[in-house]
């Protein structure tokens, strides 16, 4: 793992570690914390759901399992911050980590449907958002508080929105949000509250700090606060370079590239393209098909590498015909979120 910082623990999975897999292995699936990772007893640990239902519920981890059929759903999560680090090379970003391209992972999540969940507790007139509360005190929200968010309500009855206690078919583990988390395909990484321990239905999105004022996208020239700028939901369409990964020379020839494509929500990614002059001309590159709705696509082309210096360029397509922005400098806001610019990897081929 790349460490960006200890306490609280965020790290990223290397290049190395996500090409070619469909799932992450959990020893290097990437780690987005905004305070201690908390140490819950699962014996004694109750999910309560209240606010607009009919009926509040207190269910432990046993009665979770009993009364809801499992499902699972292979889902990659993304971090908004995916690839700050080329944000920061544009104008420094203080106080936020310079994530490379490795805050985003693939898993097979096990868990029950929230769908199925708030049926059984009744939704009353007026709901229209779910939030999430966990326990983690986070000193970096202002003021410090728990950490916690919410999702809409038509996003949270659509049965892919799981309440997740298995990760790649063994137990979640505590670093993950153990005993039970929220896994929110699609949408940004933020919005999959770990170490869950209460549900409200409620009229209005969250107060919480990190759905009121971080994880919003806010114009370059203002500064982030309560309602400012917009929410981030849906991940945005994104690629990037896994192999080579830039960390060592390459011999000159025929080189495989090959790296990971995405788009939330409701789309896909249809189409992905490799420069090797930096977006003069394009190459397609081969692109595999979903394995799920919701996890990434790979993608690899084989490109005749000159010697000496390349800036390989990739950039995808989804299915709304959409594609990425070419610069950087575009997307720049103040947080460091959403940059999802072509990606470029500087490899050096010698002989
Ligand atoms: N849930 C809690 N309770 N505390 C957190 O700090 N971080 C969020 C989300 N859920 C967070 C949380 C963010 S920003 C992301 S990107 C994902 O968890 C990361 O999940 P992971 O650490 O399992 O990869």
């Amino acid at each position: 793992m790349l460490v960006h910082e200890w306490e609280p623990f965020n790290a990223e999975s290397p290049r190395h570690a996500l090409a070619g897999r469909l799932t992450t292995g959990v020893e290097s699936f990437y780690s987005r914390n905004h305070g201690p990772i908390p140490h819950i007893d699962p014996d004694a640990w109750r999910l309560r759901v209240d606010g607009l239902v009919d009926r509040p519920l207190t269910l432990s981890l046993g009665e979770l399992r009993e009364r809801f059929a499992a499902r699972e759903i292979m889902a990659t999560l993304q971090c908004a911050g995916n690839r700050r680090q080329g944000l920061i090379e544009v104008r420094d970003i203080p106080g936020e980590d310079p994530w490379g391209p490795g805050a985003t992972s693939t898993a097979l999540w096990t868990g029950v449907p929230l769908a199925d969940v708030l049926a059984a507790a009744g939704l009353r007139a007026g709901a229209e958002h779910v939030a999430f509360s966990a326990p983690d005190v986070s000193l970096l929200a202002d003021p410090p508080q728990p950490y916690g968010g919410s999702i809409p309500l038509t996003k949270a009855i659509s049965g892919e929105v799981l309440l997740a206690w298995g990760m790649n078919g063994r137990p979640l583990p505590q670093a993950h949000g153990a005993p039970l988390r929220v896994v929110v395909p699609g949408w940004i990484g933020a919005r999959s509250v770990k170490w869950l321990r209460e549900i409200t239905v409620q009229a209005e999105p969250s107060a919480n700090y990190f759905q009121a004022t971080a994880y919003r996208l806010v114009p370059p020239e203002a500064q982030a606060g309560p309602g400012v700028g917009v929410s981030l939901g849906p991940v945005a369409l994104n690629c990037d370079i896994l192999r080579p990964d830039g960390t060592a020379p390459v011999p000159p020839g025929p080189t495989e590239v090959t790296g990971y494509a995405y788009a939330g929500d409701d789309r896909s990614v249809v189409r992905v393209d490799v420069s090797l002059d930096g977006g003069r001309t394009w190459e397609q590159a081969e692109l595999d098909a979903p394995v799920s709705p919701w996890s990434w696509q790979h993608w690899r082309l084989t490109v005749d590498l000159p010697p000496g210096e390349t800036v390989l360029t990739a950039r995808a397509w989804d299915s709304t015909a959409a594609t990425q922005p070419e610069s950087p400098a575009s997307v720049w806001n103040p947080k460091g979120y959403v940059n999802n610019s072509w990606a470029r990897l500087h490899v050096t081929a010698t002989p």
